[in-house]
Formats: C-alpha cells, sequence, structure tokens
C-alpha cells in the first residue's frame, strides 16, 4: 500500500469515528476498564467464567472476540445473557474489548482429563475432518478462527451443538461440519480439546 492510500483510509477512519461521536451512546464515556468490570460479572474477574457453559475470552484471538460481539448485537448469535451486553456497546467499545481481553494470558481452568477411549474418538474426529487446517497446530486459533484449546468443556458441547441445530448461524462452514460429525462424539470431542494446553511459543 502507498503511504498516500494509507492516508486516505485513515482519513476516512477518522472521519467515520466523527461521526460515531456525533452520536453518542451512553457506554461510550466509559473506559475500557470499566466496561471490563461488567464482562468480569461472568467472564470472571481473573479470567475463569463464573459458569461452565459461559466461555473463556480472556486471551482469545482479538478479531475474533470482536466478530462475536458485533453478531450478537445484531442477532446472527442469540443468548439471553450476553445479546443485552452487547446491545448496549458501540462499535468503539467493542473494539478496546477486542484488544484487552486479546492481550490477558489464557487462564489456567480445572479441566477432567478423558478416558483413553474418549480421547481416541476425539483424535478420530478432529483429524477426519482436519479440524486443524483452521483452528491451527495446537487449536490455538488465528484471527477470526477461535482458540478452542483449553476452553470450558460444557460450553464447546453446547456451542457445537448450536451450531449443529442452526441456533448458532455466525459461520454455515462450521454449521456443515457439527453436522457431518457423529452428535454421540460431541460429547468426547469437547472434553478432549478442554483438556488440550497450547506450548509457549519458542522464539
Ligand atoms: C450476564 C453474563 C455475561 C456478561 C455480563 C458478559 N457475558 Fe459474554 N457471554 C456470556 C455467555 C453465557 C456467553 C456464551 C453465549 C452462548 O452460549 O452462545 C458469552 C459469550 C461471549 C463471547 C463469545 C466467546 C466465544 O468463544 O464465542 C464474547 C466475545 C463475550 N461473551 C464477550 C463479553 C464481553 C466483552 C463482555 C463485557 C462487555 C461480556 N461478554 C459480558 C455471558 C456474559
Ligand atoms: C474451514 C475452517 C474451519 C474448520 C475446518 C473448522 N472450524 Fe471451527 N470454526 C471456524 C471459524 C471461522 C469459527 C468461528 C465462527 C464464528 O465466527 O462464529 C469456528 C468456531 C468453532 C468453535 C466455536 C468456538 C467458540 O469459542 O465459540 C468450535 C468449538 C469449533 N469451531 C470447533 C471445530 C471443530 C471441532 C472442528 C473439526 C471437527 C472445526 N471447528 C473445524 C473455522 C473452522
Amino acid at each position: 500500500m502507498t503511504k498516500n492510500s494509507a492516508c486516505k483510509i485513515l482519513a476516512s477512519v477518522t472521519a467515520a469515528a466523527y461521526l460515531v461521536v456525533a452520536f453518542p451512546v451512553a457506554s461510550s464515556a466509559q473506559s475500557v476498564d470499566d466496561l471490563a468490570q461488567v464482562c468480569a460479572g461472568c467472564h470472571g474477574e481473573k479470567g475463569i467464567p463464573v459458569d461452565k457453559t459461559t466461555p473463556v475470552i480472556w486471551g482469545q484471538k482479538r478479531d475474533y472476540i470482536l466478530n462475536q460481539l458485533y453478531d450478537f448485537k445484531v442477532g446472527r448469535r442469540a443468548n439471553d445473557l450476553m445479546t443485552p451486553v452487547a446491545q448496549s456497546l458501540s462499535k468503539e467499545d467493542m473494539q478496546a474489548l477486542a484488544t484487552h481481553f486479546s492481550k490477558m494470558a489464557w487462564p489456567d481452568l480445572p479441566q477432567t482429563t478423558p478416558s483413553a477411549d474418549d480421547a481416541k474418538t476425539a483424535r478420530e474426529v478432529l483429524n477426519s475432518v482436519n479440524c486443524r487446517g483452521c483452528h491451527q497446530a495446537n487449536y490455538e486459533g488465528d484471527t477470526v478462527r477461535p482458540r478452542i484449546a483449553g476452553q470450558q468443556d460444557e460450553y464447546l458441547l453446547k456451542t457445537m451443538n448450536d451450531f449443529r441445530n442452526g441456533d448458532r448461524k455466525t459461520y454455515i462452514g462450521m454449521t456443515a461440519l457439527m453436522k457431518s460429525v457423529h452428535e454421540e462424539a460431541l460429547k468426547p470431542v469437547a472434553e478432549y480439546l478442554a483438556s488440550l494446553k497450547v506450548p509457549a511459543r519458542t522464539k
């Protein structure tokens, strides 16, 4: 990209920001730390969610977080607890929150270790569909593809079923994939993914 076109993009982004300022929403006066306090009520003070069906968001991919907040706001994804929260957020709040949470360290959750049989079933499913082709080698995620290693097992099971039965409409590709997996295999897959750690990157 030339310097000039970068400047033009910057100028239009700035103009868009002014438009938002011209129509303020109540929450935009709040700092990201104030907003993050609201999130902590469910997603946990130290990143460990209060309920097993609430996902970890500390250390999740920034672009993925941003997409989900937007999808909750516009109704592509619906949840009684999360939808009203997203509806109260401005675009700037969402961007600031996505950056904030993506920079936090993924928490160390107490997870159950699946039985050897369940782990085998899970690996067969994960390899046959090549989940790592998108979710990366250690299921650590990348941009819009979420980290799924070490996520809460009950949440993983719930959301995979939501994709499968069409309640979660955020990505048709995941719906098609989940429909191709035998329903009974989803629980071992969720437990196995939840038990995985992402090895530290060697520089
Ligand atoms: C009242 C509880 C509650 C509060 C407060 C809350 N969340 Fe959530 N959040 C949830 C639940 C429950 C889900 C899972 C919804 C589902 O199953 O589809 C969720 C899902 C999410 C997801 C999707 C994660 C994923 O892996 O797909 C993101 C991102 C998120 N919340 C961010 C936030 C942010 C940022 C805040 C603060 C502004 C916040 N949440 C406040 C309950 C809450
Ligand atoms: C073609 C790429 C692709 C493949 C292959 C793929 N995924 Fe995904 N997956 C995605 C994307 C993109 C999302 C985010 C969808 C969205 O925006 O809601 C996602 C979301 C998910 C989520 C939701 C995570 C969360 O935090 O809510 C789970 C769980 C998941 N995938 C599991 C799997 C499993 C298990 C497999 C293999 C059976 C698989 N995926 C294969 C692209 C893929």
